[in-house]
């Protein structure tokens, strides 16, 4: 179940990072490339069959991964985890190159704008000018929104990582512990048993709390990365424009339309960057749900340990009667719960 659950977040991660590495920056994913051994490998290799016929999942490959050993289980989340930060900071580096691109590109336009005399050729500058500030001034919004989405959901992890280790693990080990001190180790394997079972299932249910909001978070910093990369390519296109205009000294008419060509691909990045910065909010929405459903899911473990413990009384009460060695070990055995 375990496997299963990681190999379909990794999955679609790992498509939202491949479509994010088909464009301009490949170097995000080298050092994950370098860390990986050769079931990484394999495990792209799969993605990459996976994704170039689209949506169909490899059924080899997902067999590969349910089959796998805890070894790879970990390999594989660590593995997510990597292409998750790596998607992340696709993204945020991406926003980052744009606003510099656009910081410049004002720049520019107000040095250009200074030294024209002449009013009609002003006015394609200061429309230029007047459509890179709008669009500067939704780019910060858009970094509050992947950043304030990313570091809610790290801040969650952290939380829930805490309560887990101490009301799971820490209580696990104690219990685990009794078992094995009250029996002198007879009954470890079974407590073991028992304690793993409920970790594993209990593990699965956060899973399925948690990687839709993985995967809408990835594909949301993939669309944006998206959306960045064009319009820092249509900025440049237009400081490219600019600059072209006065160097050659083309007439009015041919710089106005290259600079108008330039701003019409840009006439749609402040409304698209503002709806990505609403798309975020709406990801922060639904990383609440989960957290309801981690919440629930944190209640019903602490629910159900009660009645684990008393398996494992059970466990320690009919070790003491066999010692004992007399009486009745037959009226023990019936009151557990499953
Ligand atoms: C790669 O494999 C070797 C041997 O199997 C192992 O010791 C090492 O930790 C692995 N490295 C990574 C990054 O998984
Ligand atoms: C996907 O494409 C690869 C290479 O073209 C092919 O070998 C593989 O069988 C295809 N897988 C599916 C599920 O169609
Ligand atoms: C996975 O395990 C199943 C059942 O043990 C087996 O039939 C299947 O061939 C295995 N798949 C792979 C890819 O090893
Ligand atoms: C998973 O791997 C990490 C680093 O290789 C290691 O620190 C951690 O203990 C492993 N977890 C399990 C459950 O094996
Ligand atoms: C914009 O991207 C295209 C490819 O999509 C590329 O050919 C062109 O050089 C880029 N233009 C700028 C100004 O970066
Ligand atoms: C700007 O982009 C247009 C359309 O893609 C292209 O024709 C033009 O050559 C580019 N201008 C410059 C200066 O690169
Ligand atoms: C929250 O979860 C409920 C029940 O699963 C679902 O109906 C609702 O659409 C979810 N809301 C968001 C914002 O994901």
């Amino acid at each position: 179940m375990h496997s299963t659950k990681s190999a379909v977040l990794l999955l679609a991660l790992a498509i939202s990072a491949s479509c994010v590495v088909a464009t301009p920056h490949p170097e995000f994913l080298d050092d994950i490339f370098d860390a990986l051994n050769r079931t990484g490998q394999h495990i792209i290799s799969g993605f990459l069959d996976a994704t170039k016929n689209g949506t169909a999942i490899a059924e080899e490959f997902l067999d590969n991964i349910r089959n796998s050993s805890a070894q790879y289980y970990n390999e594989t989340l660590e593995f997510a985890q990597k292409i998750e930060d790596a998607v992340h900071r696709a993204a945020t580096e991406g926003i980052t190159d744009f606003s510099a691109a656009l910081g410049a590109a004002i720049d520019v336009l107000h040095q250009e704008i200074d030294r024209q005399r002449n009013v009609l050729q002003r006015k394609p500058l200061k429309d230029a000018l007047a459509r890179l500030q709008a669009i500067q001034a939704t780019v910060n919004d858009l970094e509050n929104a992947v950043n304030d989405l990313n570091d809610e959901i790290d801040e969650k992890k952290l939380q829930y990582s805490a309560i887990i280790q101490e009301k799971w693990i820490q209580w696990a080990d104690a219990q685990l512990e009794r078992v094995d001190e009250q029996t002198n180790g007879v009954g470890t394997e079974e407590a073991e048993e028992i304690l793993d079972e409920l970790l594993s299932r209990y593990s699965g249910y956060l899973h399925s709390c948690l990687e839709e909001l993985q995967v809408q978070k990835a594909s949301y910093e993939q669309n944006v990365h998206e959306a960045v990369v064009k319009y820092h390519n249509a900025t440049n296109n237009l400081t490219a424009e600019v600059r072209l205009c006065l160097q050659s000294n083309l007439n009015f008419l041919s710089c106005r339309n290259g600079i108008n060509r330039a701003l019409r691909v840009l006439s749609s990045a402040p409304a698209d960057l503002i709806a990505l910065k609403l798309q975020g909010i709406r990801v922060r929405a639904s990383g609440l749900n989960a957290s309801g459903c981690v919440g629930q899911t944190l209640a019903e473990h602490e629910l159900e340990k009660p009645n684990v413990e008393r398996e494992l009384d059970d466990i320690i009460a009919r070790y003491q009667d066999e010692q004992e060695g007399s009486s009745s070990g037959e009226e023990t055995s019936t009151a557990i719960v499953s």
